[in-house]
């Protein structure tokens, strides 16, 4: 099977999560510039939304390479023609939902639900419409260990039979939304059942991992290909830093700046700048005066 860019990456490699209303492109350049990971992915963009021509969640720029377009919906057709726009657009790589817990996005068979047993076969279709829509891309799957119950063997056992690039495993029952602590030992159980059935996707880890140095703790400890960082993130933008690098209060402050004037410049008619306000607490925390700092900018987007 080809990995396609994936399988030129060096373990542990390392994954920006896809975030929506966060992680879009302004955000995902500023993350380049800072420290970057090895792989970029968009939020997640409904199929039947691209095919209308919704694309703004899939603008990027070439720092952001390399990067896989997520995509979620419930309708295979939907799913070659979603992925045909995102091979088109170049990117390198597309990655299927299969994990949102959004209450509004279960409701409808999409994202977390699709881990339920009654979906395997159209699962099966969705993913092989993506491959073929995607001509030659490599597709992934983002998923969690199971909807209401651990099920990780049955589950990642039906994925790792899909022929897959890479599979994203968050430590975490879709029920369970962002409540309690990730799960590792079960991510570990998916690196072993891939080990056993000796295919060739590579497995990445993802649930809590705070720093770079955590990154080599779970690669050592379970054997991940790679490790994908979210919510870290959002108070230390450096967090990809292989060094621990710690940014001082006027880089913080810089990057801030820089960060809203690319927001501005790239949404101009699209987002207004109160939809910024939530990247003030990544640059504006952890010192002294951030919270008073942060009400003062907070005002002034
Ligand atoms: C605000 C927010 C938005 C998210 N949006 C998405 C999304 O669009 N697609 C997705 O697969 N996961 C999404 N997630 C889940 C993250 O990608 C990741 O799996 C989760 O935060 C656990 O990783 P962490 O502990 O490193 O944050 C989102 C999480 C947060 C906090």
């Amino acid at each position: 099977m080809d990995l396609g860019f994936w399988g030129k990456l060096s373990k542990p490699f390392t994954v920006l999560a896809p975030m929506e209303d966060v992680t879009d492109t302004t955000f995902r350049q500023m993350i380049a510039k800072i420290a970057r990971p090895d792989v970029f992915f968009t939020e997640f963009s409904n199929v039947e939304a691209i095919i209308h021509g919704e694309l703004s969640r899939l603008k990027f720029t070439r720092s952001e390479k390399p990067i896989a377009a997520q995509i979620w919906g419930t309708e295979p057709e939907s799913f070659l023609k979603a992925a045909k726009i995102v091979k088109d657009l170049g990117f390198d790589g597309v990655d299927i939902n299969m994990g949102c817990p959004v209450r509004d996005v279960v409701k409808i068979g999409c994202g977390g639900a699709r881990i339920k047993p009654e979906f395997r076969n159209q699962n099966a279709e969705i993913i092989q419409a993506t491959k073929e829509g995607a001509r030659g891309l490599p597709v992934s799957v983002k998923t969690r260990i199971g909807f209401s119950q651990i099920e990780t063997e049955d589950w990642l056992g039906f994925l790792l039979n899909q022929n897959l690039a890479a599979i994203t495993v968050h430590g975490r029952l879709v029920k369970e939304m962002s409540k309690y602590p990730a799960n590792w030992e079960e991510i570990g159980k998916a690196v072993s059942l891939k080990n056993e059935s000796g295919v060739e996707t590579l497995i990445i880890g993802n649930g809590d991992v705070a720093s770079y140095s955590q990154v080599e703790e779970k690669r050592e400890k379970y054997g991940v290909d790679g490790v994908m960082i979210g919510r870290a993130v959002l108070t230390n933008p450096a967090v990809f830093d292989k060094n621990g690098r710690v940014l001082t209060i006027d880089e913080r402050l810089d990057y801030l700046a820089a960060h809203a004037k690319l927001f501005k410049k790239t949404w101009a008619n699209v987002r207004s700048m109160t939809e910024f306000r939530k990247m003030v607490k990544m640059y504006v925390n952890g010192f002294e005066g951030a919270a008073e700092m942060r009400q003062k900018l907070m005002e002034n987007y």
